[in-house]
């Protein structure tokens, strides 16, 4: 197979997981004997520092000529206590997904059998925890208008929009996971609050009437957040709007042991990008310290959902299931005897080539 693979490192760590990352696709082009292209591109406040814009126009059209963006991390401190700074990292994320059309985020959610001590909830309720959150990703509060200030200043609005057709089409999405899994869809929402919400609801309950086998339940969100924790073991697919999803994902992610660990995949109408749900981690930028597996299983997703090569996806995971199983980590998961971000890229390069 000849791919080609846009790299947008971006902000903080993102420099340095995205190398493991591109370390370990090389692994795998190697092994299995495909050609794989990078190229790099600028995005987030490096973009911002180079042009001006966080999604600079060569970028967009470097995304949109590529079969893949493999995507590192987003966000500066300059910019977070600033709340004056007219254009911000996060804003070169957003009108990425926007402008690839990336309305959904697939966050799965998965247990590490070795690491399971790791997680702060207790052991019985964790173990086989399988799930995934198929997260909106270009509708609702982070797009809606108007959003700003009044003139004085002292009062702000963000509106929260949403079509029929985006819940109608995230939500078909996500009834077609279910369909590969445990024919279970929880659709999150607020419905006792929201008129967004009540849409969701409708054309939720009219879109699973599609599908016969699915069994559909509703659940406020806040009740959603408690239950993750208390029976993480219950869900099969979770489907929620933007917002909701970003929040219920970080707190869904501990529950595996750490938030460095989690891929996602946004696919959509162009390009697919692929992302660990983590952020830049600006405290650890240029320590080699984090933990580069959210990159790299990231990298897994992007082998099995765009290129069609689940083998390859495979070979992955098993090398990172062999790492964590080593407790050849990084020291959000071994503070005691920790590896650096690098020495964990290519000791699983080294299980790839095995
Ligand atoms: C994520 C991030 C982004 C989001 C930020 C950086 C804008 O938290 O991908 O989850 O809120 O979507
Ligand atoms: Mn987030």
């Amino acid at each position: 197979m000849n791919a080609k693979i846009a790299v947008l490192a971006g902000d903080g760590i993102g420099p340095e997981i995205i190398e493991q990352g591109v370390k370990v696709c090389n692994a795998i082009g190697k092994k299995f004997n495909h050609n794989l292209q990078f190229t790099y591109g600028t995005v987030g406040a490096a973009a911002i520092d180079e042009t001006g814009n966080p999604f600079p126009e060569e970028t967009y059209k470097l995304c949109k000529n590529s079969d893949a963006v493999l995507f590192g991390a987003i966000g500066d401190p300059k910019y977070d206590n600033d709340p004056s700074a007219k254009v911000r990292p996060e804003q070169g994320l957003l009108a990425m997904r926007k402008k690839l059309g990336l309305y959904a985020n697939v966050r799965p959610v998965t247990t590490f059998p070795s690491i399971i001590d790791r997680s702060p909830i207790r052991k019985d309720l964790v173990e086989g925890v399988d799930f995934v959150v198929i997260r909106e990703l270009t509708g609702g509060i982070y797009f809606g208008k108007p959003q700003g200030r009044s003139e004085d200043g002292n009062t702000a609005y963000d509106t929260s929009v949403y079509h029929r057709y985006e819940i109608e089409r995230i939500v078909t999405l996500a009834c077609e996971y279910a369909m590969k899994r445990n024919k279970r869809v929880t659709v999150v929402d607020k419905a006792n609050v929201l008129a967004t919400s009540r849409l969701w609801r409708q054309v939720a309950t009219e879109t699973g009437l599609k599908f016969p086998e699915i069994t559909m339940d509703f659940m406020f969100v806040d009740n959603a957040a408690m239950q993750l924790i208390q029976w993480p073991g219950k869900f099969d697919v979770m489907v929620t709007e933007n917002m909701f999803g970003d929040i219920l994902t970080d707190e869904a992610s501990v529950i595996t042991g750490s938030l460095g660990l989690l891929p996602s995949a946004s696919i959509g109408k162009e390009t697919s990008v692929f992302e660990p749900i983590h952020g830049s981690y600006p405290q650890a930028k240029g320590k080699n310290i984090a933990n580069p597996l959210g990159t790299i299983l990231s990298a897994a997703m992007m082998f099995e959902y765009a290129f069609n090569l689940p083998e390859e996806a495979e070979s992955i995971r098993a090398a990172v299931n062999k790492s964590l199983e080593n407790n050849y980590v990084t020291e959000d998961l071994d503070k005691n005897n920790p590896h650096s971000t690098s020495q964990v890229g290519d000791m699983i390069v080294s299980y790839i080539n095995e």
